[in-house]
Order: C-alpha cells, then structure tokens, then sequence
C-alpha cells in the first residue's frame, strides 16, 4: 500500500470546507486592499532563492528540494513565494505599471523540514506582496491586512510581534556588536548557535534553546542602532499602527528567517505558542531584493501565512465554519422505468440551476431515503411504478417528513 510522502497530506472534502472559508476571506480583503492575484510555477532555478532567501540560511542550507532536470539545469521547488513574485516583477517589466505593484497568491510551498504539528514539507501559504514604494505607511497597511485577515477569520488571542532590523548602512555595525556580545557567552551556546555565530548571527537571536533564549535576553538590540532613516521609518509606521489600533509589541529577537529582509519585519502568533516556528504568519520590508535580482533598487513589503497553521489553529480555537452549500435534492427511484426517468429529471433539474443527487444502483427506498438524509438532501423526490403511470413523482421534505404528489414537469418550480 502506497501512502502519501512523509510531511506532505492529502486534503480530504472535509479540510476543503476550511481552505474555501480561509481563501474567501483572503479574496475579500485582497479586494477591499487591491491586490491582484499572481501564480507562478511551482519550481525556479535553483539560483533564484540562493540568492534571495539566502545561502547560510536553514532553507537553502537544509530545506529547499532540489534537483538536476533531464537537461542539466538544477531545478528548486518553491521554498517561499517572495523571490519569484519579485522575479515575475522584473521579467514582466512590472516597473512600468503605477507603484507600488500589490499582488497576492496562493501556492504550494516545499521544505525539507522534520515533519510535526502545523509543520509540513509541503505546505500551502497565503501571501502578498507590495513593491515600488517605500513609504512606512505601505508597511502600516501590510500589517494591518495580515490582522484584519486574522481577525475576518474569527481567530482570537493572536499577538502582533513587530522590529526592525535595519539597512545596509546600519546593519554591518549591530552585526559586529551582536557578534561581539555572543563571543563572551560561545561556551554556554549550543552546538547551531556557535556556527551561526560565524555564518548567520542574527539567527542566534531566535534560537528555540532555553540556555540560548536565556543568553539572547541580554543581547544588544537592533533598534538600538538604526542609522537616522531607518529609525525615522520605524518611528513613523509605529505612529501608523497606533493609528490604526493595532496591538503590536515590540520584539527585539524577531529577526525572521530569510536573509532578504530590511527594516520592518513583524509576525503574528497565537498567544499560546512558543518560539517563532509555530508564527501563524509574518512578512517584513526587502527593499534591495529586486535590485539584488537584477533589477533597479526597488522598495517593497510583503507577507505570507500558512493555510495548514491556520487551519490548525481554528481548530484549537473550535471556530465555526459555515457549512458548504450541498445540493438540496435526491432522486430516488424503484424500477427500471422510474430509474429512466430518473436520468432525465436529473438532467432536466440540473439545467434549471437545481443541485441533484442521483440513486445508482437497486437500493430498497429505505435505503435511498436513508442515503439522502446522510447526504443531507433538503428534499427527496421519489418515482416507482405508479408515479411513471401518472407521470407525477413524490416529493418528499427531508426535514418535515411531508410528502405530496406532483405532476413531473411542474417539480422545478417546487425546487429551490
Ligand atoms: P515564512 O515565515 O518562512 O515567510 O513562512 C510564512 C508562513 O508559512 C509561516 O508563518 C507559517 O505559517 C507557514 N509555514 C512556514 N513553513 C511551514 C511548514 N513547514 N509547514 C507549515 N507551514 C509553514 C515566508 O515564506 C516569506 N516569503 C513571507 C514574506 C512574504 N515576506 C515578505 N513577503
């Protein structure tokens, strides 16, 4: 027996119901936002996220799903969905439309990741994507879609987790100091925190390790050393969420986990988890990604969430999901001659916009009748002999038990 892959799932019928609410929401405030939908393939050159998403990061350390294709080109499945947003930007001349070019997608993502609750190595994200403008109020807006998403959903207890991790020109200096600071505390650090001391330090600020976290307390902050612009920039989209109401904290260890970032970087998690692995959801600004692609500087912001963490977390939370429309009306049918007029009424309701279920098979009516009430048919309409006769069928309310007898070609109008 073949099973699915380890870390991937299938989404049976009764997930959908869940995807559909999630997506119609997204849909919604997508339009209430305006952004347009965008798809790109579900694989790149493997080039593509090196160099975007980094190569001392986990994804393209240890993540990313790659191969050689039959033509020699070493192939990446889509570890994140930014870098090829931002590829799709250039190869389209995009530049030319008005900025900032706001687009959002819904696509399958491949990690190599060890497989656990709410994580996954194929997983689907939710994500959008505004560039061309530098503007903070850009990044006030962002953020405030990802909440007022959140919140559309019904999901409650979420906390809104913000920093800024500087620029070119300022980074290099916190670097050093926060380099520094770990030098003194190498011993007490685990086994990935020492490498990344020399690869990636900025990770060391959000590793999962409580003798790690206890260290990372006491470790210089980022915003502690904005050059004047980028601490303008945060000062001013702090003013802007306030505006907005929004429930942001300042967290000086969310550093994110894709080296494209500038600036802004914020998530969202649910107030009982731990550590940033289970975030619902996060973004920040990547204002050199375009130009660090091959294009002219380019500010842009974006943001991405997980369908399956949100899922998850409805679940937790017993959120209600309204129940997907089903079709409201069952044919059942005794005899070889009702069974073909059946297959014609079906035909003939369907064309006039009714849903139908159709009985295959012999069943006995109590088993047909049983069958639609599991399906959760509003109405049963029912032909045997007599009915063919008379050319009428019994129309049965699943709900009421009420029966009556109509002429056939008057039942459409007692149908919704
Ligand atoms: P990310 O934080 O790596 O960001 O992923 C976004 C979201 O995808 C996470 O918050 C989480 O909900 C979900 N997610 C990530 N990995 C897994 C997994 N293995 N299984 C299940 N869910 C997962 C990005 O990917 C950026 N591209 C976001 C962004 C857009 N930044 C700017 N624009």
């Amino acid at each position: 027996m073949y099973r699915a892959p380890r870390g991937t799932a299938d989404i049976l019928p009764r997930e959908q119901t869940y995807r559909h609410y999630i997506m119609a929401n997204a849909v919604r405030l997508c339009q209430l936002y305006g952004y347009e939908q965008i798809d790109t393939p579900t694989f790149e050159d493997t080039g593509l996220f090196v160099r975007s998403v980094g190569a001392e990061t986990d994804i393209v350390q240890k993540e990313m799903y790659t191969f050689e294709d039959k033509g020699g080109h070493s192939i990446t499945l889509r570890p994140e969905g930014t870098a090829p947003v931002c590829r799709a930007y250039l190869e389209h001349g995009l530049h030319n439309l008005p900025q900032p070019v706001k687009l959002y997608y819904t696509a399958a993502i491949f990690r190599y990741e060890r497989p656990q609750a709410g994580r996954f190595r194929e997983h689907h994200q939710f994500g959008y994507e505004a560039i061309g403008e530098a503007d903070p109020a850009l990044d006030a807006e962002v953020i405030d879609m990802a909440w007022q998403f959140f919140t559309s959903l019904g999901l409650k207890n979420l906390s809104l987790n913000l920093n800024s991790i500087g620029c070119q020109d300022c980074r290099p200096q916190y670097l050093a100091t926060l380099k520094e600071y770990y030098t003194e505390h190498t011993a007490d650090l685990c086994r990935d925190c020492k490498d990344r001391l020399a690869r990636n330090p900025l990770r060391l600020l959000d590793c999962k390790n409580p003798p790690c976290q206890e260290i990372a307390i006491a470790a210089p902050k980022s915003i502690d050393y904005l050059c004047p612009p980028c601490d303008e920039h945060f000062l001013k989209l702090g003013k802007y969420l306030n505006l907005l109401e929004l429930p942001f904290k300042i967290n000086h260890r969310l550093v994110r986990g894709l080296d494209y970032y500038t600036r802004t970087v914020f998530e969202i998690q649910p107030a009982t988890a731990a550590g940033s692995q289970s975030a619902i959801g996060g973004g920040g600004r990547y204002d050199n990604l375009i130009a660090e692609l091959g294009g002219k500087p380019t500010p842009a912001i974006g943001f991405a969430t997980g369908i399956e963490r949100i899922i998850l977390n409805l679940k937790q939370q017993d959120v209600p999901i309204p129940d997907p429309a089903k079709p409201p009306v069952y044919i059942a049918h005794l005899g070889d001659e009702a069974r073909d007029v059946a297959i014609k009424l079906a035909a003939t309701l369907r064309q006039n916009g009714t849903g139908v279920i159709e009985a295959f098979g012999k069943k006995s009516l109590k088993a047909q009748l049983r069958q639609a009430n599991s399906l959760g048919a509003h109405y049963a309409v029912i032909i045997g002999e007599d009915e063919v006769k008379a050319n009428t069928a019994v129309l049965r309310d699943m709900t009421t038990s009420e029966q009556k007898s109509i002429p056939i070609d008057q039942l459409a109008e007692w149908l919704p």
